[in-house]
């Protein structure tokens, strides 16, 4: 069966590709290749920082890769934190002090409108191909809900009145970004 790496070390990533797949291709993660170095994220863009980490792995170990990149885009930011979303606080920030700054940057703010967006980008032989997933929302002036990870407790999806921290990871997985950006990688490959 075709071998394929996923350069990333997040084993709820690497659950939901194999379970979209459905075994029909044998998907690593970068323990599996016992690849231990910390990948940096030196790029501007999600499209490089995703491409950087599956160059890395495909130069360094000679595997078909792909990997991801995942931003929050505020339109009345101009697009921050974008990719640099996990450290918009500052380097050694969680995620309570992004929120926080979130919510001070649009205090008094009325266009809340943000987006999540998702970028995959594989190498296979010669080939580079990107694949994006987007879900448009808007941020709202506090937090709601205990569920999922980062910015979900002040983020509502477009056609919800949760966030996406209140709905909830089984609702949250069924439309996420990461979710459409996924399927349409795990369409490209098992077409191939
Ligand atoms: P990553 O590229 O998946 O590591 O995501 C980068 C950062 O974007 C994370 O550290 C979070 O701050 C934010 N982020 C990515 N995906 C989500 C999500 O689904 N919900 C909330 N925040 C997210």
């Amino acid at each position: 069966m075709k071998k394929i790496v996923f350069a990333t070390n997040n084993k709820h990533k690497l659950d939901e590709i194999r379970k979209i797949t459905d075994g029909s291709l044998q998907i690593l993660g970068l323990a599996d290749i016992h690849c231990e170095d910390e990948i940096e994220e030196t790029g501007t863009t999600l499209e490089e920082n995703a491409l950087l980490k599956a160059r890395y792995v495909k130069e360094k170990y000679g595997y078909d890769c792909f990997a991801d990149d995942t931003g929050l885009e505020v339109e009345a930011l101009g697009g921050a934190p974008g990719v640099y979303s996990s450290r918009y606080a500052g380097e050694a920030c969680n995620p309570a002090d992004n929120m926080a700054k979130l919510l001070h940057e649009l205090a008094g703010v009325k266009n809340r409108n943000a987006r999540f967006r998702t970028v995959i980008t594989l190498l296979i032989g010669d080939e580079m191909h990107f694949f994006e997933g987007v879900v448009n929302g808007r941020i709202i002036e506090e937090q709601r809900g205990e569920a999922g990870f980062g910015y979900d407790p002040v983020f509502v999806p477009e056609g919800k009145d949760q966030t996406f921290a209140e709905l909830g990871n089984d609702v949250k997985n069924q439309i996420s970004h990461r979710a459409l950006a996924t399927h349409q990688l795990a369409q490209f490959l098992t077409e191939r």
